[in-house]
């Protein structure tokens, strides 16, 4: 076995592959590529079987980022920690984990705990600083979507017809870390669509993602909106420009729990068509960031950020 940073793009993609499969976890092959030039450093920490070959190599590992932005503290994240099942619990995972906490060092870090973890990293870790509430996860069927009354106060655009500098500052207000590499850089990925809502007075007030993921299924991240009408709006859109939405296995929404609008919205375009599990919980190490979770119907991505 050998612990390496960074291994070849095959390494990246059995992680993808394995965690889709065996956890539903919900990425895409160029996301390796996407870590690498967004954040201000990238490690794809691995422990690999030397006996084999870089299709095949993959034990365990863990991504971790360095999120940098101007007169601020850098924010470490923490994602995609997993180990192939036949190797769990034999002491490959802990060594890949410290690895990456020793990149830490005393600055603050996030991570989306699995239900199992969270109390670990808590306790081993110093993962202390978290919200009371959990994310959930709802997995929508696409094709059970129904035509639900919408507001035609809410009108939609899609991003690149939209003022780049009004859509970073309304990010700023449900994120208070600048993302406008990470999010400029995502909406441009293939497969991905982002439509933009406004109210009567032309102000923005919410903004929805969704983009392709493994195994034929589509994930909203992010999706931010002021009100359930918003939402509404927003979802019924968005989904609308997804060339064969119904074809999809799955859309996938992860949101906190606080937001009760989530399961409203839900009910309203896909009546007996969702069904919802606690998923997650953020954790930092030394500050808690806040974010406008009320708003929030599904997070960006929950491999770093955290709103
Ligand atoms: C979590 C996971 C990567 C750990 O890998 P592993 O190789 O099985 O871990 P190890 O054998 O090194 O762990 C030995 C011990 O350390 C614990 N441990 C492992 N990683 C840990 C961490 N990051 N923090 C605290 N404890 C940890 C294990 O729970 C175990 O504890 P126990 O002896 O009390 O049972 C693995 O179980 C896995 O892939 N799980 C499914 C995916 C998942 O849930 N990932 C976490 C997402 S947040």
């Amino acid at each position: 076995m050998n612990l390496v940073i960074n291994p070849p793009q095959e390494v990246f993609d059995q992680l993808v592959t394995l965690t889709s499969q065996t956890h539903g976890w919900a990425h895409q092959f160029y996301d390796y590529k996407y870590y690498k030039e967004v954040y201000g450093g990238f490690w794809f920490v691995a422990m690999l079987d030397d006996e084999k070959d870089s299709s095949d190599n993959f034990v365990c590992g863990g991504l971790l980022s360095r999120w940098d932005i101007e007169n601020g503290a850098p924010l470490f994240g923490i994602g995609m920690f997993y180990c192939r099942e036949e190797y769990r619990g034999k002491g490959f995972g802990k060594p890949v984990f410290e690895r990456m906490m020793e990149i830490v060092g005393d600055a603050n870090c996030v991570l989306t705990a699995a239900v199992d973890m969270s109390q670990k990293y808590a306790d081993v870790f110093g993962f202390t600083k978290m919200w009371p509430y959990w994310h959930l996860e709802a997995e929508i069927e696409p094709g059970k979507l129904r035509n639900p009354v919408l507001s035609s106060k809410i009108t939609t655009k899609d991003y690149k017809e939209v003022e780049k500098g009004a859509l970073e500052a309304y990010d700023l207000t449900i994120c208070p870390r600048d993302r406008k590499k990470t999010m400029g850089t995502w909406f441009n990925q293939n497969e991905v669509y982002t439509r933009v809502a406004f109210d009567s007075a032309h102000q923005i007030v919410g903004y929805c993602t969704i983009r392709s993921v493994k195994l034929n299924r589509l994930c909203a991240a992010p999706f931010y909106a002021e009100s359930e009408e918003v939402a509404a709006r927003l979802l019924s859109d968005t989904v609308a420009v997804v060339p064969g939405f119904r074809d999809y296995e799955k859309l996938i929404f992860w949101y906190p729990e606080i937001n009760q609008g989530v399961e409203r919205v839900l009910s309203e375009a896909f009546p007996g068509g969702y069904h919802i599990k606690k998923d997650f919980r953020t954790q930092f190490t030394k500050e808690l960031i806040p974010a406008r979770d009320t708003v929030v119907y599904s997070v960006a991505c929950s491999t770093f950020q955290f709103v």
